[in-house]
């Protein structure tokens, strides 16, 4: 078997060019221009690059981005007043505190304090209980993200057995809320789980959500499951892959998403298209 590719970059592309669109729309009919704040603590590399891909991907669709950048000794009070003035501003309409965050701050708070209509990383406990409820408002962008792509390739997921294997607050328990209520059956593997490897050969579905290289070997992935791989790691040669080896995968998989161009372009543009949506409810 050699599986298809989930080709987030092109879909990807496909979706930012109709948010373009009705951007363009909108500011054509005198409405704002969609206003998306970041706030970036400290210097930790990855994020630097993630902030500077979202600004990059705004800047493309028409929406208005900034960034404030913090000292990494920022104290939490000062934190907690940016987010309030963002909060207040008329011209921000999306609200984005960059994770990780330096271990002296509560990351519970910060995210608390971000007004729900403008918590476009949907990790507010009222949007993340929306989505427990399966009527969510802001959705997180990495699941949706993922939701999107397997929607586009018209994958139909009830009944599918789903194992999601990380269970971050930010990608692994969010996609199980998101499978779940497609319809798939789930299970959720974390780092007490025992047999992994039993766990991973019952997926229809597998989503290696670990950040840690090679801890799912593809002799596990059951024939003709659909593989989705959120890590993203750079090789001593400079090039990127994912968590789980990619042509080994591509053997035993129907589908697969390819590192980069899988994953990663779909969480951007599930964040263009939130900061679209708090635009819109902040205008109506
Ligand atoms: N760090 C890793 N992923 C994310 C994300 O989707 N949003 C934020 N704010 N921080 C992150």
């Amino acid at each position: 078997m050699s599986a298809k590719l989930l080709d987030g970059k092109h879909i990807a592309q496909d979706y930012q060019r109709k948010i373009a669109m009705q951007i363009k729309q909108r500011t054509s009919a005198g409405l704002p221009q969609p206003g998306l704040a970041m706030i970036l603590i400290g210097k930790d590399p990855a994020s630097e690059i993630y902030v500077a891909n979202k600004q990059k991907a705004c800047q493309a669709v028409g929406i208005h981005s900034r960034v404030k950048t913090l000292s990494a000794n920022i104290d939490q009070a000062e934190l907690l007043t940016e987010i309030t003035e963002c909060n207040q501003d008329k011209a921000v309409h999306g609200v984005l505190v960059q994770l990780p965050l330096p271990a002296h701050i509560d990351t519970t708070l910060i995210i608390d304090a971000i007004a729900v209509n403008k918590d476009v990383d949907g990790f507010h406990p009222f949007n993340i209980g929306r989505l427990a409820q399966a009527r969510p408002l802001f959705r997180p962008a990495t699941p949706m993200g993922i939701m999107t792509l397997l929607n586009a390739n018209d994958i139909q997921l009830a009944g599918l057995h789903s194992v999601v294997v990380g269970a971050s607050k930010i990608v692994g328990r969010p996609l199980a809320l998101e499978l779940l209520t497609a319809g798939s059956t789930i299970t959720i593997c974390h780092r007490a789980t025992r047999e992994l490897a039993h766990h991973v050969q019952q997926a229809d579905l597998l989503v290696s959500a670990t950040g840690k290289r090679d801890l799912i070997s593809s002799e596990w992935i059951k024939p003709g499951a659909i593989v989705i791989d959120v890590g993203i790691h750079r090789l001593a040669n400079g090039k990127l892959c994912g968590d789980i080896d990619f042509t080994s995968a591509c053997e035993r998989a129907s589908w697969i998403t390819p590192v980069p161009g899988g994953v990663g372009p779909m969480t951007v543009t599930s964040l263009l298209q939130n900061t679209l949506i708090a635009a819109e409810m902040q205008a109506s």
